[in-house]
């Protein structure tokens, strides 16, 4: 009885430390020993109007406020990114056109600030960006695939939107421009995390 229950606390354990991942790190355990250095600070909060202390900023508007990152479920087409104005609790996110969003709206979160950084890259080469970088998935469509996280700066203020990361070597970044429509736009920023070395 004592060696059936001291080989059935062990042989998962063996079994579940593989390698994973080797592109970026030696060795992950899919266990709850993952590695301390493995251990990414980043998640989503409610959204309701008032910005988290942790809110990471994403930039800042024409009028010099902060603007944060948005997360929207849409029914039917997928999970979106969008730019949240501090006080709306609207979210335009783009879709083939443009889609408000006011409901369940997550804000992106973590810590330390300089974990998050941003970038500069373009459609053609943002896979190469993105090798061995922790690149932050935030949504995807529904059928297609994952997006990223970018930004470009436009008439002096910050637009956060969606890089359609599943489409290799055309990866455009969207955002819901002042007319109400979504372009492609092919230079931009992408979101990435990377671990401070203590
Ligand atoms: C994308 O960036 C790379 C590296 O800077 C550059 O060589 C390439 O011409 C750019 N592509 C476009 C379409 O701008």
């Amino acid at each position: 009885m004592f060696t059936f229950s001291f080989f059935s606390f062990l042989i998962p354990e063996f079994f579940l430390c593989v390698p994973v991942d080797t592109s970026s790190h030696s060795a992950t355990c899919h266990n709850n020993k993952v590695a301390k250095e493995e251990i990414l600070n980043y998640y989503w909060r409610e959204y309701g109007g008032k910005i988290p202390a942790d809110a990471i900023t994403g930039g800042r508007d024409i009028n010099g406020d902060n603007v944060y990152i948005g997360q929207a479920y849409v029914q039917n087409r997928g999970l979106f990114i969008g730019q949240i104005k501090p006080g709306s609790t609207e979210m335009f996110i783009t879709n083939h056109g443009v889609t408000k969003v006011d409901k369940y709206i997550k804000i992106l979160c973590g810590f330390p600030p300089e974990s998050f950084v941003w970038l500069q890259t373009n459609a053609t080469i943002l896979h190469l960006t993105l090798l061995n970088k922790h690149s932050i998935i935030a949504g995807h469509e529904d059928g297609y695939g994952t997006m990223n996280i970018g930004r470009i700066s436009y008439q002096g203020g910050t637009q956060v939107g969606k890089i359609k990361t599943f489409v290799v070597g055309n990866a455009y970044f969207h955002w819901p421009d002042v007319r109400g429509e979504d372009p492609g736009v092919k230079d931009y920023e992408v979101l990435v995390y990377e671990e401070l070395k203590i």
